[in-house]
């Protein structure tokens, strides 16, 4: 159920009930992160092995400081320039935040959400929400009301209404080894504008213990149809002419007339990657809706958020 006002939201989640909840990157499943019932149910919808941990939102830079111990002087530079924005900060954890949260580890994974909605809603809860991404395990992160309707419209899950994403993809995810910044997760954040403010960035490594870390997860954003990374579209659909293809594409050049066939949606027109971004998951799913032999797109320019886009599509082109 898509609902508009943020007072039902509140009633819910202050009962332990779930609500999807929209953010600037993407729509979260959000419930009280201090209470554990309902913490699990995130995990029971999702379908989400509990070996994943969840990152808690909260309102403000401060109202984190409730949930971690010592902060790297890096962490607190990064929160001053990035929150509220799409940037998620794994700081040690005190006791207040249930292990089920973090999946056993001492570190929690903590993030503002720039979206007045639900800073609004933040705002008016005595407890931080966790929100992984709205969509079924593996499934394509949700961008907007509706596409979480699409998901869990049976479960009868109420859904505030944000509108479209202006991001579109998840937050970028920064950690610390000792006091050096590790990039765990590229993101709306590019590493070059992180880069920026605490230097250069280690990228992490992932398979030294059992909680799942974003590298791990590689098929997390999949469409069902198979899904292909191609170095020239134009040259793939000639090469291709009896196949039912989506094409995911960037930039001004007129292919469709030549092609009535094939399926397209355009992610920029003006090659923007913010722009492309914004479009990016809504266009996949789209494209995923109609029993088609193959989604195919071109990489993406490799520069700011252009290569957080790439990670993406190289997820969903991986078999
Ligand atoms: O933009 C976002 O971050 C969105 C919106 C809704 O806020 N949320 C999101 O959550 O993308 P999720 O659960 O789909 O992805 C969170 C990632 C997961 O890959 C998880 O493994 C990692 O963050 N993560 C969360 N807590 C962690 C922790 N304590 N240690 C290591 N990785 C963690
Ligand atoms: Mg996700």
């Amino acid at each position: 159920m898509i609902v508009e006002e943020i007072e039902l939201a509140i009633n819910t989640l202050k009962k332990g009930d779930l609500v999807a909840i929209p953010t600037e990157t993407v729509y979260g499943l959000a419930a009280n992160a201090l209470n554990v019932a309902a913490v699990k149910r995130i995990f029971e919808l999702k379908n989400r092995p509990s070996n994943n941990p969840l990152i808690v939102h909260v309102a403000s830079w401060d109202a984190a400081q409730k949930y971690v111990q010592e902060v790297p002087a890096m962490a607190t530079e990064l929160a001053h320039r990035f929150m509220p924005g799409p940037l998620t900060l794994l700081l040690q954890k005190n006791v207040l935040v249930p292990d089920l949260v973090t999946a056993g580890s001492a570190k929690v994974a903590i993030r503002v959400p720039e979206h007045s909605k639900t800073l609004s809603l933040l705002k008016s809860l005595d407890f931080p929400l966790v929100a992984p991404s709205a969509n079924p395990y593996t499934r394509i992160s949700p961008t907007s009301a509706q596409m979480v309707e699409a998901y869990f419209g049976k479960d009868e899950l109420m859904v505030l209404d944000g509108g479209h994403c202006e991001k579109g993809i998840e937050s970028t995810i920064v950690g610390f080894d000792g006091t050096s910044p590790v990039l765990y997760r590229q993101g709306a954040i590019s590493i070059e504008a992180i880069e920026k403010v605490v230097g250069p960035l280690k990228m992490f490594k992932s398979g030294q213990n059992a909680t799942i870390t974003p590298g791990m997860a590689k098929l997390h954003y999949a469409p069902k149809t198979k899904f292909l990374i191609v170095a020239n579209i134009e040259a793939y659909l000639k090469a291709h002419p009896q196949s039912k293809l989506g094409v995911l594409q960037m930039g001004a050049t007129i292919l469709h007339e030549a092609h009535s066939a094939v399926q397209f949606k355009q992610l920029s027109l003006s090659s923007n990657l913010e722009e492309a971004s914004a479009n990016l998951y809504q266009a996949m799913y789209e494209l995923d809706m109609l029993g088609l032999d193959a989604i195919i797109i071109e990489p993406f320019q490799d520069l700011g958020i252009g290569k957080a886009l790439n990670d993406r599509i190289q997820r969903a082109a991986f078999v």
